[in-house]
């Protein structure tokens, strides 16, 4: 069953620790560089930092990680530099699946895999069957993920399971398609490195997320980094459209 939790329809509190936390994890390359390695030395680095900050957020209780590792415009860097990508995300979740499945992560994959190898898919499909049934965190790797690309995934297949509908679709209608269906919309959205952008992640999800962005680069963002992206998040005010003096009122 897939749900509809908009963000813009209730009001989640930020005072509590985020449900669902959304990270661009960009800045391997320069650190890498800062320590004259090859590029992909920063990405090997980045692996310790997921394997970190995923730990911390099962300390905090946090329900939904989702972490982009590859997004659809990536393809156009250097052929040597995609493919280092491709099988480091073999290697690590072949390495890890063992260790996600002990902790009761549920593990799932969004994006067009329809370009990558099929021995990562079939990887990828068994780690999320092993995971299906646990309990805890929501743990998503964006692969091949486009913001603008879910979107219109989720209107063909909407159209294509209803053609009837025509042009009288909403947002509750289109929302069961998009890629990441059973979560509430993000609540803390994280860019690593110093870029205050979004690069085309989840672009439809975001409409209302608090955004934070760190110079800290990627392989060096640790639990304490989390906390301080997490404190800055809970002295903000979610609004969403609404008047400061009437969520006053609310509470
Ligand atoms: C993020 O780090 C990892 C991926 C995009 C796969 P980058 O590789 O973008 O690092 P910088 O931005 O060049 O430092
Ligand atoms: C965004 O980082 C994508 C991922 C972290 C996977 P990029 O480094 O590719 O983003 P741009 O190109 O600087 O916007
Ligand atoms: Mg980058």
């Amino acid at each position: 069953m897939s749900l509809f939790r908009s963000s813009t329809s209730e009001i989640p509190s930020s005072k509590d620790v985020p449900s669902h936390i959304a990270i661009i994890m960009d800045g391997n390359g320069r650190w890498a560089k800062q320590r004259f390695l090859p590029r992909i030395a920063g990405h090997q680095r980045g692996v310790k930092s997921l394997r970190n900050v995923t730990r911390h957020c099962v300390e905090l209780g946090v329900e939904y990680l989702t972490l982009f590792a590859f997004s659809s415009e990536n393809w156009r860097r250097p052929k040597d530099e995609v493919s280092f990508l491709m099988s480091l995300f073999y290697s690590a979740l072949e390495r890890e699946i063992e260790q996600l499945a002990k902790d009761n992560l549920r593990f799932r994959v969004i994006g067009d895999l329809s370009p990558f190898d099929s021995r990562l898919v079939n990887l990828i499909r068994d780690a999320e069957n092993r995971t299906r049934n646990n309990t805890g965190l929501h743990f998503t790797i964006a692969a091949n993920y486009g913001g603008r690309w879910d979107i219109l995934q989720a209107v063909r297949r909407m159209l294509a399971e209803h053609p009837e509908i025509g042009q009288s679709f909403g947002e509750s209608d289109l929302a069961p398609y998009l890629s990441m269906n059973y979560a509430p919309e993000p609540d803390l959205f994280i860019r690593t490195g110093g870029e205050q952008r979004i690069s085309n992640f989840l672009l439809w999800q975001l409409a209302y997320t608090e955004l934070y962005f760190t110079d800290t680069l990627w392989p060096d963002f640790d639990a304490d980094s989390l906390d301080l992206a997490i404190r800055s998040y809970q002295s903000r005010e979610r609004r969403f459209g609404r008047t400061s003096e009437q969520l006053v009122a609310k509470t």
